[in-house]
C-alpha cells in the first residue's frame, strides 16, 4: 500500500505509523555517514508530507561547523530549491549570522521537519516525532558546540516543551541524549514582519556566541 495513504488510514483509527528498526530512536545507529543518512531522508516515507513534497530539504553547510541553527520547517522556495532558509527569511538569517561574525557557509542549517507541510501549517506532533531522528543522526556526526533553535515552533519540538519563545529565550537549554547547549532566538521570518523585535533577537545571538565561547 501507498505509504502515505497507509499513514492516513493508520492516523484515521488514531494509531501512529510505524518506524523503521533502522531508525532507531535517538539516531544512535552505528556507521550511518552524511551520504547515507541523506539518500535515506530523500527516501523517506515515514509521514504523509512525502506524498506533496517536491523534495526532501536536509540540511545544508559545513559538515565540521560548530554552530547548528534549526528552523521549523521548509517552506514553498525551500521545497522547490531542496535548501533550508533560501527566501527572504533566509536572507535575513544570513544577516544574522554575519552580525556575530559567521558566514552561512561556516555553520549548519537544517530543520525540524525535513518536508514542507502544505499550505506552510505548523508541524503535526506526529510529523516532528518521526522526522527528529534524522536531527538527531545529523547532530551525530555534526557534534556541534552550540544549536541555535529560530522560532517557537523549532524551540518548542525540540526541547519538547509549550512554554513560550519569551520565556525560553536568553536561558542555555541542552538538547536530547546529547547535550548539546541549546539557544532560542526569534524565527526570521517574525522579525520581518515585527522588525522592533530584531534588538532582542541581537542580544539572543550575543548571547548564543558567548555560550559557544565558553563550551
Ligand atoms: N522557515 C524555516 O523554519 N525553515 C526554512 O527552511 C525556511 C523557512
Amino acid at each position: 500500500m501507498n505509504p502515505a495513504l497507509r499513514h492516513d488510514y493508520l492516523a484515521a483509527l488514531g494509531l501512529e505509523s510505524w518506524v523503521a528498526r533502522t531508525a532507531a530512536p535517538g539516531g544512535r545507529e552505528a556507521g550511518v555517514d552524511w551520504p547515507e543518512l541523506k539518500s535515506r531522508v530523500a527516501a523517506c516515507t515515514r509521514c504523509a508530507l512525502c506524498a506533496s513534497r517536491t523534495q526532501t530539504v536536509f540540511g545544508v553547510g559545513d559538515p565540521r561547523a560548530q554552530w547548528l541553527v534549526v528552523g521549523e520547517a521548509p517552506g514553498a522556495e525551500e521545497d522547490r530549491q531542496g535548501e533550508p532558509f533560501v527566501g527572504r527569511a533566509g536572507q535575513l538569517l544570513n544577516s544574522m549570522l554575519r552580525a556575530i561574525g559567521l558566514a552561512r557557509e561556516q555553520v549548519y542549517i537544517a530543520n525540524v521537519l525535513k518536508c514542507r507541510p502544505p499550505g506552510n501549517r505548523d508541524p503535526s506532533p506526529t510529523e516532528a516525532a518521526q522526522c527528529l531522528p534524522y536531527l538527531e543522526q545529523q547532530i551525530a556526526l555534526l557534534k556541534p558546540k552550540i544549536m541555535l533553535a529560530v522560532g517557537r515552533i523549532a524551540a518548542q519540538n525540540l526541547l519538547h516543551t509549550d512554554v513560550t519563545l519569551g520565556r525560553l529565550r536568553q536561558q542555555v537549554h541542552h538538547f536530547g541524549l546529547s547535550q548539546v547547549p541549546l539557544v532560542v532566538t526569534y524565527h526570521p521570518a517574525y522579525l520581518l514582519r515585527t522588525p522592533t523585535d530584531k534588538r532582542k533577537a541581537w542580544e539572543d545571538l550575543k548571547f548564543a556566541r558567548g555560550v559557544c565561547a565558553r563550551v
